[in-house]
């Protein structure tokens, strides 16, 4: 059995997070995935762009309409609901707090603290919040006195139970978040799917530079779906990973069946990278985001030297109307995010599969590499 401290401070059975993705709920999937022994994670990018869920059934039974944290509460009841008879079920929720999406952010961590206090027994399944695409700081407690412009809400001292994880990119967001008293850092690497950043720095580099970075636990994201890329982000020096295309491509994943056959279509060369909502975001390559590139490129020298591409109307346009495509299960003419590891998913499994063939892989693999690297097999090669 594959043993880390992640296993210590969140309490799941397996050291595997479901991303947060949008532009859905991922409700069933962070179900599914609680379910089995990782940690699930509710997606909230949709609740406060107005987004429609995958299926109008899932709109009915979990969205609903009115402001983002009602929602937000309603889902984090549905699901607490559906993972009554698994004791030792957990998961959480993704809060981007991107600047461009704080005002949002801010209800839904004020729902979430709502619904924990209100339901104190929620607690004992719902273990982490996940903030990403921001700065961490002002989330912080004292976050002024650290160096926050504005302080919004302090999430560990609402809430010292909580695990508080912050999605990065670089090394220097990684520190930002040990200064803001972040318990797990998740570097994620340029290949991984939808919000990336414009200056690519891959996992294979990020992650054990984090490592040597920062004081706190590092969970890898970006390129893992295997029990190989497990075992490699726990040779870099992680406590765990957390997948998000892979996810994608499961029986239970919440997110329309042409999306999950596309994952297991392309190629690793069928990804590529343009302006999307608040920011960079790796597409699956088809007409509608060579479309997105094409409006992206006017400002590519700009956005190479880190400054930002203003929140483009036409890309917004042509963005919001691959989304509605979606719902067509139009391949070519929808916007479908993915990551580069698309070219290593070849089936769509079910959650308890995907789950348990990583990990024994990951203990063969482990088990299996002393030999493997023996002297004496070297010399026979
Ligand atoms: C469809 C999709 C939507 C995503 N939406 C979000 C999001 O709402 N918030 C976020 O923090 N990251 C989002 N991500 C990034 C994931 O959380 C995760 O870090 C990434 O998928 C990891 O790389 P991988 O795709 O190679 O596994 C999204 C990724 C995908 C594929």
């Amino acid at each position: 059995m594959i043993l880390t401290k992640f296993q210590k401070l969140i309490g799941t059975k397996y050291p595997i997070i479901q991303a947060g993705m949008g532009p859905y709920s991922t409700t069933d999937l962070c179900i599914a995935v609680a379910k089995e022994g990782g940690l699930g994670l509710i997606s909230t990018i949709g609740m406060g762009a107005g987004l429609s869920p995958a299926t109008p059934e899932a709109a009915e039974r979990v969205f609903g309409k009115g402001r983002p944290q009602d929602i937000l509460k309603r889902t984090i009841q549905y699901v607490f609901d559906n993972l009554k008879d698994y004791p030792d079920a957990k998961f959480g929720v993704n809060i981007p707090v991107a600047t461009d999406f704080s005002y949002v952010a801010k209800r839904l961590v004020k729902g979430t603290l709502e619904i924990l206090k209100e339901k104190p027994e929620i607690h004992d399944k719902f273990a982490v919040i996940v903030t990403s695409a921001g700065d961490p700081l002002p989330w912080s407690i004292d976050a002024v006195s650290k160096g926050a412009k504005k302080a919004k809400i302090p999430i560990k001292e609402e809430l010292p139970k909580i695990v508080w994880c912050h999605v990065c990119p670089n090394v220097r967001a990684a520190k930002r978040c040990e200064k803001a008293g972040v318990d797990i850092v998740i570097a994620s690497g340029r290949e991984g799917g939808a919000h990336c950043a414009w200056r690519d720095v891959s996992s294979m580099v990020l992650l054990p530079e984090v490592v040597n970075n920062v004081n706190i636990p590092v969970v890898g994201a970006g390129g893992f779906s295997d029990g190989a890329s497990l075992a490699a982000a726990l040779a870099l020096g992680a406590i765990g990973i957390q997948m998000g295309t892979r996810f994608i491509a499961t029986k239970e994943a919440d997110f329309q069946q042409m999306w999950k056959e596309a994952i297991v279509k392309r190629a690793e060369t069928d990804t590529l990278v343009a302006r999307g909502l608040f920011g960079p975001m790796r597409f699956l390559r088809n007409t509608m985001s060579m479309k997105v590139v094409d409006a992206t490129i006017d400002g590519a020298s700009n956005l190479y030297r880190g400054i930002p591409c203003p929140s483009n109307q036409t890309i917004m346009d042509i963005e919001m109307e691959g989304l509605r495509k979606l719902y067509n299960e139009s391949e070519e003419e929808s916007i479908i995010l993915g990551g580069v590891v698309t070219g290593r998913i070849h089936s769509i499994p079910t959650v308890k599969e995907l789950l348990e063939s990583i990990i024994a892989e990951a203990e063969e693999i482990i088990s299996k590499l002393p030999s493997y690297i023996r002297k004496e097999k070297l010399i026979e090669i």
